[in-house]
């Protein structure tokens, strides 16, 4: 009955997409717990390249029941533009359940997100401009809208009535735009209402009734550890729990029966938008990585900053997700370098720092303590084995085991489906 906890251990990007399409074939279920939109997945299947946001990966598996559970938040339009565009790929995607308790996106909250990011200047979080913010936030501030209400016309509009009531003060008199109409907002998520009932479910109990059959369940998550509301680097993050936690409270599936937590690193580290980031190179090594690594956003296509691995992270992230494997990305992007610097500690204002600073002043003033490994030139995007790898790849791997806390079970040497080396097993029973 295994429950598999898949999450991002650095700022996102990790190959979170490619490590779900790697265990598709031995999954029953495949649940997005958290986010929306804002996500950004490639898969690359043979000759075709799928970028997915709001489907979880495990939607291009045949045979596996996709899942948008409760911690979701669901841009209803954007859901059936992607799920339109994979039909027309011939991708089967009758199986999907969406959950009743998860959130909807509608118009206002991606408005209130592009215009609070105009308003915050040069405090501004660099969102993905999608209404993830704002739909979370009138989410616990509870005035949000759940799936379940687009299937009562009335209850709706009062709901939206209730929600645009502060909005809309704010929206023309400190934002000097115009107020929305309850009306437009009910005709334009009422749209999709009726194609969107047959796949609302109760998806707890669907999950829960799945492993009492024995069934795998794999949690993918979206963002990563150093977004997340409360282990991530706040203000600068999104705004749900992208991490472990968040898959048990976004999915109604109990803590008891997770099994295993992969946690996803590359071999380097990235980030986009904006916040501290104290391995970021700003020389022709951070544009090399770019380049090398194919850097821009699936979302927005904003290039992403890139740095030095960051062991402080990855062990932070091994902790506060409890870890079980690391699935190491993006091994091939390193080849060709003389020198491989990672990062074991930071220097705040001359104090060591083993572990993550506690308090935002401190994180922006970490400069990274680096150790220097040796490279490697040979092509490894053939490798299959440990074995296979040259000498310095390997050495390089063990360090990062070493050195983040958690052993690697799998290392991705290239963006296809079969360019990865499997260590460990993925799927295990509780250790
Ligand atoms: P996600 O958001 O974590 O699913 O990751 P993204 O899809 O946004 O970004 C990861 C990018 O790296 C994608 O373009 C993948 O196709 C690519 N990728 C994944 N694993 C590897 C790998 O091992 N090597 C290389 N070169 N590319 C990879
Ligand atoms: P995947 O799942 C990388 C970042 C945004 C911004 C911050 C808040 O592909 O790893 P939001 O729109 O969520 O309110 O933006 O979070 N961000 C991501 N960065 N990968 C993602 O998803 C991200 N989702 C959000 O750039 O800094
Ligand atoms: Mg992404």
């Amino acid at each position: 009955m295994p429950a598999v906890v898949l999450v991002g251990a650095q700022w996102g990007d990790e190959g979170k997409g490619k490590a779900t399409d790697l265990l598709g074939d031995r999954v029953d279920y495949v649940v997005k717990f958290n986010g929306g939109n804002n996500a950004g997945h490639t898969v690359v299947i043979g000759d075709e390249k799928y970028a997915l946001h709001l489907l979880p990966s495990g939607i291009l598996s045949p045979g596996v029941t996709p899942v948008i559970s409760n911690g979701v938040v669901v841009d209803i339009e954007v859901l059936f533009e992607e799920l339109d565009g994979l039909i027309e790929r011939g991708v089967d995607v009758s199986r999907l359940l969406v959950s009743q308790g998860a959130h909807v996106i509608a118009g206002y909250h991606r408005t209130v997100d592009k215009v609070t990011e105009r308003f915050l200047g040069k405090r501004r979080i660099g969102t993905t401009g999608r209404g993830i913010g704002p739909a979370y936030a009138d989410k616990i501030n509870r005035v949000g809208l759940r799936v379940a209400d687009l299937f009562d016309e009335k209850i709706l509009a009062e709901k939206i009535e209730g929600a645009l009531d502060q909005k809309n003060h704010l929206l023309v008199k400190v934002y000097n735009r115009r107020a929305i109409e309850v009306q437009e907002t009910v005709d334009e998520l009422l749209q999709h209402a009726e194609r969107l009932r047959p796949m609302v479910a109760d998806t707890g109990l669907a999950l829960n009734q799945a492993l009492d059959r024995g069934e795998t369940v794999l949690f993918e998550g979206g963002q990563a550890t150093m977004l997340d509301v409360d282990h991530g680097t706040y203000p600068f993050v999104t705004s749900s729990n992208a991490t472990a936690g968040g898959a048990v409270t976004g999915s109604g599936v109990g803590p008891t029966r997770v099994d295993s937590v992969i946690g996803v690193v590359k071999a380097y580290t990235t980030r986009v938008g904006e916040g501290p980031f104290p391995t970021e190179l700003f020389d022709d090594k951070g544009a090399y990585l770019q380049k090398a690594g194919g850097e821009f956003g699936v979302t927005t296509g904003r290039p992403r900053r890139c740095g030095w691995y960051d062991a402080v992270i990855s062990r932070y992230a091994a902790r506060v997700n409890g870890l079980t494997d690391l699935v190491l990305t993006k091994l091939d992007v390193l080849t060709g370098l003389e020198k491989v610097p990672v990062c074991v500690a930071y220097d705040v204002d001359g104090e060591r720092y083993d572990e993550m600073p506690i308090d935002q002043t401190a994180f922006h003033h970490a400069k990274p303590i680096y150790e220097e490994l040796d490279g490697w030139w040979e092509d490894i995007s053939r490798c299959r084995t440990f074995e296979d790898l040259p000498v310095n790849a390997q050495r390089y791997v063990r360090r990062l085991e070493e050195i983040s806390g958690c052993r690697v079970s799998a290392i991705g040497v290239g963006p296809r489906r079969d360019e990865i080396i499997g260590i460990h097993d993925l799927i295990h029973a509780r250790a």
